[in-house]
């Protein structure tokens, strides 16, 4: 007797210390999912009840706060899943709920027809984002419904990028922009035993945190690790292709080996990267809200940079053989020379908007325009110089040159524009080749 009422007593002790356990939910009204997502990070929680005799559902939802969103979705996919996102509200101390609907593997739209609201416990703390909730029309919406007898009705789970380096989203706009989910997965739950009690009190008053197991419902299938691959990719070929293979055309052109051919070679290249990067920027921009209009600053100055590459390898072109042809510069080859100097620059603005449009940290956008705009400065000065001070070059020239010539044997000797006579500068004047200034005037 003595031991039952010490045993009772430890038990409502523990239960007012450490909150409820597993098995106190057993056998409430409520179906709880339980998942770890990351490493050490906290568990995601959704939990459902259903009143006996109503059409209401009363939900909790938590995740760490480290990952941008955390969000539960009707049914077995993306697609016409309705959504609960929560994310931290613009002065990072409560909780945005946005229900969406999607309508495919692309960034859910927010649905101003869905009637649900936030109840007491949502908020955030501890690293955990909370969402107390209730839904008076989410058992059926236009694109599909909720089957309140089933025993293992389809959800869906996801949660935001958890990146170091991106901000943390924090909005009170219930369509804030999303970025791709780090982490999702599958779940059922039973229905059923979500159901009974009135007005969600049961879930209202379980206290979350010390629910370590799912109850009522289960993983279906593995926990998927995501990321923002085709984003990163866009970035990383664009950012190569502007920052290091084209400015070390203008290099090639005019320093080491100082070979119209390599020029060619390095600039196609870094035309059809560009060209690959700008398509898969334009699929990009078919997953977003923020992009599916093609009408932001990033894009609209990316298209145009990305056009301007194209042209820019055309005049090169037509230059190039007007040029061999004619053996006078040609105006084609002025405007070449100060758009490629325009496209470099133009091309590091527009990948730190882009940056800053991914949410990417103010500190590694400063990084990144410092670090590209040095490279574009350091190129553009040395040929420049170059221009100006071939003499100070013609260690270098000596060089290139005999690499050149041999390079550029179908030239010949009179049109050969890096052989030891002339200097190669067709861009600038329209002086006639015959009277550039060879190398060994004094000017
Ligand atoms: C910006 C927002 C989002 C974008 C751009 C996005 C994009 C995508 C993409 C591209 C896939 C296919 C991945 C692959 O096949 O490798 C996918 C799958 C998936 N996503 Fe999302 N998603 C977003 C938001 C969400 C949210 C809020 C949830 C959870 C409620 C979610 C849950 C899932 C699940 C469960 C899958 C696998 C099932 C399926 O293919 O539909 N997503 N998502
Ligand atoms: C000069 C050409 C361009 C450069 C240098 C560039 C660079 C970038 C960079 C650095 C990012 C950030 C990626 C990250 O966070 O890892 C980005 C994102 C993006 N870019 Fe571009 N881009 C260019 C052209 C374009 C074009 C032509 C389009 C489409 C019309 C486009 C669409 C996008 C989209 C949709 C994103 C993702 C935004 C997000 O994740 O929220 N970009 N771009």
């Amino acid at each position: 007797m003595f031991v039952n009422f010490l045993g009772l007593l430890c038990l409502a002790l523990s239960s007012l210390v450490l909150g409820q356990t597993n098995a106190d939910i057993q056998n409430d009204p409520i179906s709880v999912f339980v998942t770890t997502p990351g490493s050490g990070s906290g568990n995601y929680v959704f939990a459902l009840n259903v009143p006996s005799n109503s059409e209401d559902i009363y939900f909790h939802l938590s995740g760490p706060d480290a990952y941008q969103w955390i969000a539960v979705g009707t049914g077995s996919e993306m697609k016409n899943s309705l959504m609960f996102i929560a994310y931290l509200n613009s002065t990072g101390t409560g909780v945005t709920l946005s229900p969406r609907i999607s309508t495919d593997e692309t960034e859910p739209s927010y649905s101003s027809s869905i009637n649900v609201e936030t109840l007491s416990g949502t908020g955030v703390a501890n690293g955990t984002i909370t969402v107390n909730g209730r839904c008076t029309n989410c058992t059926t919406w236009n694109k599909g419904s909720l089957d309140l007898k089933s025993m293992n009705q389809a959800f869906i789970y996801g949660l935001g990028p958890s990146s170091g380096s991106l901000v943390k989203l924090q909005s009170n706009s219930l369509s804030a922009n999303l970025e791709r989910h780090s982490v999702y997965g599958n779940f059922e739950m039973n229905m059923t035993k979500a159901t009974g009690g009135t007005n969600g009190t049961t879930l209202l008053s379980t206290s979350f945190p010390s629910i370590t197991t799912s109850s009522g419902a289960s993983q279906d299938g593995h926990q998927t690790s995501d990321g923002n691959w085709p984003v990163i990719i866009h970035a990383a070929v664009l950012s190569i292709a502007f920052i290091i293979i084209m400015p070390s055309g203008a290099i090639f052109l005019r320093i080491i080996p100082a070979s119209v051919r390599w020029h060619w070679v390095d600039q196609s290249l870094a035309t059809i990267l560009i060209g690959i990067g700008g398509v898969l920027g334009l699929w990009l921009s078919t997953m977003y809200n923020r992009s599916s209009s093609y009408n932001s600053a990033h894009q609209v100055l990316g298209i145009i940079c990305v056009i301007a590459v194209f042209v820019q390898w055309f005049l090169g072109f037509w230059h190039h053989y007007q040029y061999k042809k004619h053996q006078t510069p040609t105006k084609y080859g002025a405007v070449h020379l100060h758009m490629g100097r325009i496209i470099l620059v133009f091309a590091i603005v527009v990948g730190a908007i882009g940056l800053s449009w991914s949410f990417v940290k103010t500190s590694i956008i400063i990084a990144y325009v410092v670090i590209a705009g040095v490279i574009v400065a350091i190129v553009l000065a040395l040929s420049v110089l170059k221009r100006h001070t071939s003499a100070s070059f013609s260690f270098l020239q000596a060089k290139g040159s005999e690499r050149s010539l041999n390079a550029e044997g179908s030239y010949e000797n009179i049109e050969d524009p890096f052989s030891n006579r002339h200097e190669y500068r067709p861009y600038e004047s329209n002086t006639p080749l015959a009277s550039y200034p060879h190398r060994g005037d004094s000017r």
